[in-house]
């Protein structure tokens, strides 16, 4: 059984459809990527599945349960746990306190403080400071470990790359293997498509809110999945 199953999800801001009947499937122990263009609809897909955006129709299915109208923080309950794109971390809190608020209400699980700092070694010696001065992908690294601090069992992250470095997200992208062997399932968003196809064994291309291809990175040619990305 699937950890995820998005079946034929619509939703919309007021009159305006950002997502047509959507189908995503996400099993356990897995990397799954989700690339498209700007509002090819991605982030609100991850919001749909987090409980913060209505589904006007369709469903999302975890654990082999429909989340129907289940609230945002009863869905972080049960595990799932969203980085939003342009991460979102407590500035006025330093690093140790961004990443002990993720440890509030923690599932049980492998994730300990040391476990994220062994993960992301950048933010060993960044413990102490205000989480305002870290670099983009030190936050990135930060909101990625303190979603880690909750255990959760499916890591939404939106827009992992966004504007930094390669060499920055080399490092994050290096880390999510040992998230999936620690027993967290990724579902993961990216404009930017090399870096996540590489890290993913499954792939759904968005094209203006609609799945314009789906498949296994490994089955399908650049050539196809550029021409459902731009949609040409
Ligand atoms: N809060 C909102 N109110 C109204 N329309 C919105 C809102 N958020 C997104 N949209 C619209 O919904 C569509 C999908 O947007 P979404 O943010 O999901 O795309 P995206 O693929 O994440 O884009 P990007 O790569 O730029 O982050 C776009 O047409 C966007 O303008
Ligand atoms: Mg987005």
């Amino acid at each position: 059984m699937s950890l995820l199953d998005v079946q034929a999800v619509d939703s919309f801001y007021d009159d305006l459809q950002a997502l047509f009947s959507v189908n995503v499937t996400v099993d356990e122990g897995t990397v799954v990527a989700i690339i498209g263009a700007n509002g090819s609809g991605k982030s609100t897909l991850l919001r749909v599945i987090a409980g913060l955006q209505p589904a006007r129709s369709g469903q999302v299915r975890y654990d082999g349960v429909p989340l129907a109208n289940l609230p945002a923080h009863e869905r972080v309950a049960r595990g799932i746990a969203l980085v939003p794109e342009g991460r979102r971390i407590f500035p006025s809190l330093s690093v140790l306190e961004n990443l002990k608020v993720g440890a509030y209400r923690r599932r049980p699980g492998p994730w300990t403080l040391d476990r994220v700092v062994d993960l992301f070694p950048l933010l060993r010696p960044l413990l102490a400071r205000n989480a305002a001065v870290l670099s983009g992908g030190e936050q990135q690294a930060l909101a990625i470990g303190r979603a880690l601090m909750g255990n959760p069992r499916l890591l939404l992250l939106d827009e992992v790359s966004l504007g930094l470095a390669p060499t920055i997200v080399r490092q994050l992208y290096a880390g999510l293997p040992a998230i999936v062997s620690a027993g967290t399932t990724i579902l993961l968003v990216e404009q930017s498509i090399d870096q996540a196809l590489a890290a993913a064994s499954g792939m759904y291309c968005l094209l203006e809110g609609r799945v314009a291809l789906a498949g296994p990175p490994a089955g399908l040619t650049r050539d196809a999945i550029s021409a459902a990305y731009f949609g040409i």
